[in-house]
């Protein structure tokens, strides 16, 4: 799966004559053995529950309550065994095991010696096994790779004499206990939206290398294109010359009077822009490092999505001879652009058009500040060997569609592969990448470090040349552990908690990577406040704010989540910063994905099955003994439904669930939408707010989650509303419910100047155009103009006194904006027009008075869209889906859905398949159109 040694070995073949021996790994043929004697194949890269389920040892993983049944796969020790063959005894000849990883506490024997023990799932690993191969008496010695128990082995270390304990919340434990003390993917031990597997495998590529004398092989290597004089974290000069800084990692020593040499090819003309010789060459033997000047001006910038083009580049590394022979060459796709956490302190200048004092804490690209627009990306699978490239392209093109630029790989899953950074650069959106720690604190022992240090070094190194690498954080959510700690622990207690945070998140991983790169930011968490001073003559340059605020300043991003379902849609609850990093709530999957997983007879609300896959369980988790506390997180969901819309009722039990499971979807898209407006508005309010990344992107199963993305890859209503909400130019209403005061914004984040149009009016729900006084400024157009990356107040209503008049019955009518912009995309010329469509209703739809809006929808297959209408009222959250819910064989994304229609309008709506499994002829005739008011249908 990873890309960088498989490119190495098709330059090696063309590049040298004597070729090192690669034996891949995943060729031999291997039995996997464990359990209660259990034998059946196994395969590399992969995880023993794939290997079970292939073999039909186990049942789906994924299927009912598995995940709890399944428990002993995790409990129990796993052999991986294969003969080698193709590996040669004749001459001077050095012999290796590589592997990617391991997951994660592997035993390595090579013919029954001991090669070594691992314990990092996220290390690349290399042994020299020479001498034991010459011992061996077979030309095809058997390899064997023993894992133990994750979840056991993290329990004796948890249990060492004098371990360290730490009370909740500082350890936020999920299913399996004692993750903190161990380097594997955190939320395999279970997480709120995930099951706990806990998989064991060597989960990714791994070969058998044989080296002649002199032969070196690249095990990994670094890209860094920096502007000359750039620092981590702070502004570069934009005029100034590209650095290009080359590292080569290999197995084999390098000769001493090595050289490095470089190639540059634009993929776009497919031309060389640039080669020569690295200067400043360092060799330690196992790596050479070399650096080079690049013209300013020279290359074409990357661009994410939205604010430009992807230009890309391939830059070819020679390791060369004293002698001139090439000895091997690493050829990495890359882009020239430079992308910056902001986190400097807000200029005068700045104060003086209205923004608040204190620090920034926005993205720039090539010295560009933007709107950062996406979503959290979660492990896209418990079994990441099963994740294909096709996987994340269909993922990553929702979220393009969407509209959206960013997205924060959130850290406690895995490092993303190279496969995935590379779809990034192509499509454009920028990866958040963080380190795998998250809601705990860790050990701090001096081999804990190390192992960390080491694991952060090789991922830095890896992924650093790709456009699409954003920022590096030191994990989730630990500076809000601090800060809950500072109001609770004792004195001493809190400086040893504060202490081991930084001595992991600043002392270790920040030089991790500033000691490798020069081109990308780090923050030791992802929702931080920033720095008090940031200072590159210290040896670790960074001191943090903490809780070290003035009144009245503003630092620092967000993140919210509150399931009081009554203070959804309070503006005053929302958090007021520079960047929303995390926000969201919950939601029922589709009754699709509901049966991939479950048996048709638990297809309810009060199913333990449906109940037990929701893993939302209150602080302190689920009381294992009666599971009575196991359906706080259905509560929360259904009483939102309640409180906000018609709530289902109907007789049929699939198509209730079904009814209901789309509700909680509505009230999930309706609370989004409503933070993400709120967020965008702040663009042009005193928090100069520029990024919104909601909780989450997609789904790693089938349940209950914050997920606008289901595990089959179909769109819940919160990513059509994302899409919707996450245009550039927006038009935005914000109801404050203290104030009874309704504010309508203009919204854009695009880089110049947009000029419009905005139509404000009331509409009965029968379909009526309710007409009140144009003069109050409570209907009618209004003319406007928006800056760069800005919001403009448009209008503001007294909601309480329009309600209170004769002529305005709440129940009756909602509010609707239309808006008509014109502006120019970043980095192109052309002006563009920009509509878009809001609305806000005065009270909840469960109380208003809604009408049957008589939906029609119908295929026009000369065009190919779906034409709906709503012939006898006003059609709120209008859903257009596949009737035929058991039909799984197509899923499809329509243009626009969960819209607002009015009596008479016509709709016309385009598609994108996403996933059809061939034979899907006639599914436009079962595409139906329903709206909230559905749901009062018996
Ligand atoms: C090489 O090193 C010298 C001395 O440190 C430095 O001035 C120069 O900028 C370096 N050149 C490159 C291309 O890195
Ligand atoms: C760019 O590099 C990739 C990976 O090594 C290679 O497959 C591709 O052919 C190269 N493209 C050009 C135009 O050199
Ligand atoms: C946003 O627009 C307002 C109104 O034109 C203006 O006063 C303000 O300075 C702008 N904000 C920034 C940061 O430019
Ligand atoms: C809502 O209105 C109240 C009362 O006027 C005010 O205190 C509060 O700041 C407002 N909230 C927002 C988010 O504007
Ligand atoms: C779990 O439920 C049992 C039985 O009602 C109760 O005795 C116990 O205190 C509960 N445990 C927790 C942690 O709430
Ligand atoms: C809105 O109208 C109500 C009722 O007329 C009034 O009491 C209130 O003061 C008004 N609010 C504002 C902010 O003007």
């Amino acid at each position: 799966m990873i890309r960088v040694p498989l490119a190495a070995l098709v330059c090696l073949a063309a590049s040298t004559a004597a070729a090192v021996n690669v034996v891949d790994l995943s060729d031999a043929t291997w039995t996997l053995t464990g359990g209660d004697a259990i034998s059946v194949p196994g395969k590399v890269p992969s995880h023993v529950h794939l290997d079970l389920l292939a073999s039909q040892v186990i049942e789906d993983p994924y299927f009912g309550l598995n995940d709890f049944n399944l428990r002993w796969v995790a409990l129990a020790n796993w052999s991986y065994t294969a003969q080698l063959s193709g590996l040669s005894t004749e001459g001077d000849i050095s012999t290796y095991l590589l592997f990617n990883g391991l997951d994660t506490f592997a035993d390595i024997q090579l013919c029954s010696q001991p090669v070594a023990s691992t314990n990092n799932q996220f290390r690349q690993y290399f042994f020299d096994v020479t001498d034991i191969l010459s011992g061996c008496d077979t030309t095809s010695p058997e390899l064997k790779v023993v894992f133990g128990s994750a979840p056991a082995i993290a329990e004796d270390i948890a249990n060492q004499p004098g371990q360290e304990t730490w009370p909740w919340p500082v350890e936020i434990l999920f299913e399996f206990p004692n993750r903190q003390f161990i380097r594997k993917e955190q939320s395999d031990f279970g997480w709120d939206w995930g099951p706990a597997f806990a998989p064991a495998g060597i989960w990714q590529k791994a070969w058998a290398l044989q080296l002649g004398r002199g032969e070196v092989f690249v095990r990994n290597s670094l890209l860094d294109l920096y502007r000359e004089g750039q620092l981590n974290n702070l502004l570069p000069d934009q005029t100034a010359n590209w650095m290009l800084n080359a590292s080569v990692d290999v197995i084999g020593t390098v000769p001493e009077g090595a050289s490095l040499t470089f190639r540059i090819v634009d993929l776009e003309t497919q031309e060389e822009a640039g080669s020569g010789s690295l200067v400043n060459i360092t060799n330690d033997g196992d790596v050479i490092t070399g650096s080079s000047t690049l013209g300013a001006g020279d290359y074409k910038l990357w661009w994410p999505t939205g604010l430009g083009p992807q230009s890309l580049y391939n830059i070819t590394i020679d390791i060369v001879s004293e002698s001139g022979e090439v000895l091997t060459s690493v050829t990495k796709r890359t882009g020239f652009r430079t992308i910056v956490l902001n986190m400097d302190v807000v200029s005068d200048e700045e104060i003086s058009k209205g923004v608040a004092p204190g620090n920034h804490w926005h993205f720039e690209i090539n010295g560009q500040p933007f709107y950062a627009k996406g979503s959290n990306f979660i492990p896209p699978d418990a079994f990441w060997p099963r994740v294909t490239p096709a996987k994340i392209r269909q993922l990553f093109s929702s979220a393009v569609a969407a509209n959206q630029n960013m997205l924060r790989v959130w850290s406690s899953g895995a490092y993303s592969p190279d496969f995935m950074y590379d779809i990034a650069d192509e499509m454009g959106i920028l990866l958040w990448s963080e380190f795998e720690y998250g809601d705990a604190l860790y050990p701090v022992d001096p081999e804990f470090l190390e192992n960390s240090r080491l694991e952060a070094v090789y991922q830095v190194r890896r992924v650093n040349h790709h456009p699409s690498l954003a920022l590096w954080a030191g994990g989730n959510e630990l500076e809000l552990i601090i800060s809950f700690l500072a109001t609770v622990a004792d004195p001493d207690t809190f400086n040893r908690y504060v202490s081991e945070y930084e001595t992991l998140f600043l002392d270790t991983l920040l030089p991790a990577v500033y000691g490798n790169s020069r081109s990308i930011s780090y923050i030791p968490s992802s929702t931080t406040n920033g720095y008090l001073s940031i200072n590159f003559s210290n040896p670790i340059p960074v001191v943090p704010r903490y809780s070290n605020v003035t009144p009245g300043s503003i630092y620092g991003d967000t993140d919210h989540y509150n399931y009081d379902p009554s203070q959804a849609f309070s503006l005053s609850s929302y958090p007021v910063g520079r960047f929303a990093d995390e926000f969201g709530f919950h939601s029922m999957p589709s009754i699709n994905s509901w049966r991939q997983a479950v048996a048709e007879e638990d297809l309810s609300f009060n199913s333990s099955t449906v109940v037990l896959r929701n893993h939302h369980y209150p602080p302190g988790g689920l009381n294992t003994t009666n599971f009575s506390n196991a359906s706080k997180g259905m509560g929360e969901m259904t009483v939102a439904v309640e409180l906000y819309y018609p709530a289902p009722h109907k007789a049929d039990p699939a198509a209730n669930f079904s009814a209901w499971c789309h509700a909680t979807q509505v009230f999930q898209a309706d609370f989004y939408k409503s933070q993400i407006q709120f967020y965008r508005a702040g663009s042009g309010r005193p928090e100069r707010q520029l990024g919104s990344l909601y909780w989450q992107l997609e789904d790693i199963w089938q349940a209950p989650t914050w997920a606008g993305i289901e595990y089959d890859g179909r769109w819940k209503v919160l990513h059509n509303v994302a899409k919707d909400i996450y245009q550039s130019v927006i038009v935005a209403p914000q109801w404050n419910e203290t104030s009874g005061i309704l504010q309508v914004y203009a919204v854009s984040d695009l880089w110049d100047e947009v000029q419009g149009k905005a139509s404000l009016g009331w509409v009965g729900w029968d379909g009526t155009i309710v007409s009140l006084d144009a003069a109050d400024g409570e209907s009618g157009d209004v003319d406007f103009t928006i800056g760069p990356l800005n919001a403009t107040l448009l209008a503001t209503l007294n909601i309480t006194e329009l309600t209170s008049s004769a002529s305005l019955n709440a129940a009756d009518v909602v509010f609707v904006a239309n808006l008509t912009a014109s502006g120019k995309m970043p980095n192109t010329e052309a002006t563009k027009t920009f509509t878009h469509t809001n609305w806000f209703t005065p009270t909840p739809l469960s109380t208003a008075a809604l009408v049957d809006p008589k939906l029609s929808i119908t295929h026009d297959s000369d065009t190919n869209e779906f034409v709906v209408t709503a012939e006898e009222g006003t059609s709120i959250w209008t859903w257009v889906s596949l009737e035929d819910s058991d039909a799984d064989e197509v899923i499809v994304a329509f243009d626009e859905n969960g819209f607002l229609l009015k009596k008479g309008e016509e709709r016309r709506i385009g598609y994108s398949i996403l996933s059809d499994s061939g034979d899907v002829a006639g599914w436009e005739d079962r595409v139906g159109v329903s709206s909230i008011w559905d749901n009062s249908l018996p």
